[in-house]
């Protein structure tokens, strides 16, 4: 039995996640709320309409991951977020499929550069083809951006890393 609310049931499991993303719809946010606030990540904006989500649900209609991105006023830019997947069933490759998802739809969307905050999980991204940035280069870019208004209000932005991949390249 396919663990993930799915199309193709036979893929392999990180193909599987990543075919069950569906855009999240308002009646997702409470259950996608909940999940990103579980995996400790940012809530602000999940209702906005700039705020483009995705979310994959298991059979029983659990929560089983989540990425998205804002993209910044002039569409160049976008800031990949909400990148997450549930506890137990990570560790299998699922977390790359569905961040590269993230950057591909960014990219769909007419974004030349993805970027993002990230203090914990550099290696993962650099997986994906990251690299080191500086906050007030990102923040310049996406001034807007939920998170980066958040991030500005707090002070929280003085203490974050972020990270820049470029996606003209193929
Ligand atoms: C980060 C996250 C999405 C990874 O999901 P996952 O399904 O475990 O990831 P994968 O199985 O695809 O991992 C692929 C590789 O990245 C590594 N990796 C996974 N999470 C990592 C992390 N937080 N930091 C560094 N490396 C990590 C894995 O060890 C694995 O390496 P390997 O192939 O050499 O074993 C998941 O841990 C998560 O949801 N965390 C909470 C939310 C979060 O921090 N999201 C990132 C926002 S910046």
């Amino acid at each position: 039995m396919p663990d993930v609310a799915s199309p193709c049931p036979a893929e392999a499991p990180a193909a599987g996640l990543v075919s069950g993303l569906v855009p999240v719809r308002a009646d997702d946010v409470p259950d996608v709320e909940a999940f990103l606030r579980d995996a400790d990540l940012t809530l602000a904006g999940l209702d906005r309409a700039d705020v483009h989500l995705w979310v994959a649900r298991d059979a029983s209609g659990r929560v089983a991951a989540s990425a998205g991105f804002e993209l910044s006023a002039d569409g160049e830019h976008a800031l990949v977020r909400s990148t997450a997947v549930r506890q137990d069933r990570r560790g299998r490759g699922e977390g790359l499929a569905v961040a590269e998802f993230a950057v591909l739809r960014a990219r769909d969307a007419g974004a030349r550069h993805a970027w993002l905050f990230s203090r914990r999980s550099g290696p993962f991204w650099q997986r994906l083809g990251f690299a080191r940035a500086t906050t007030e280069e990102l923040a310049g870019v996406l001034a807007d951006a939920t998170q980066v208004r958040l991030f500005r209000r707090t002070g929280q932005l003085e203490r974050e890393v972020a990270w820049h991949r470029d996606l003209d390249r193929p």
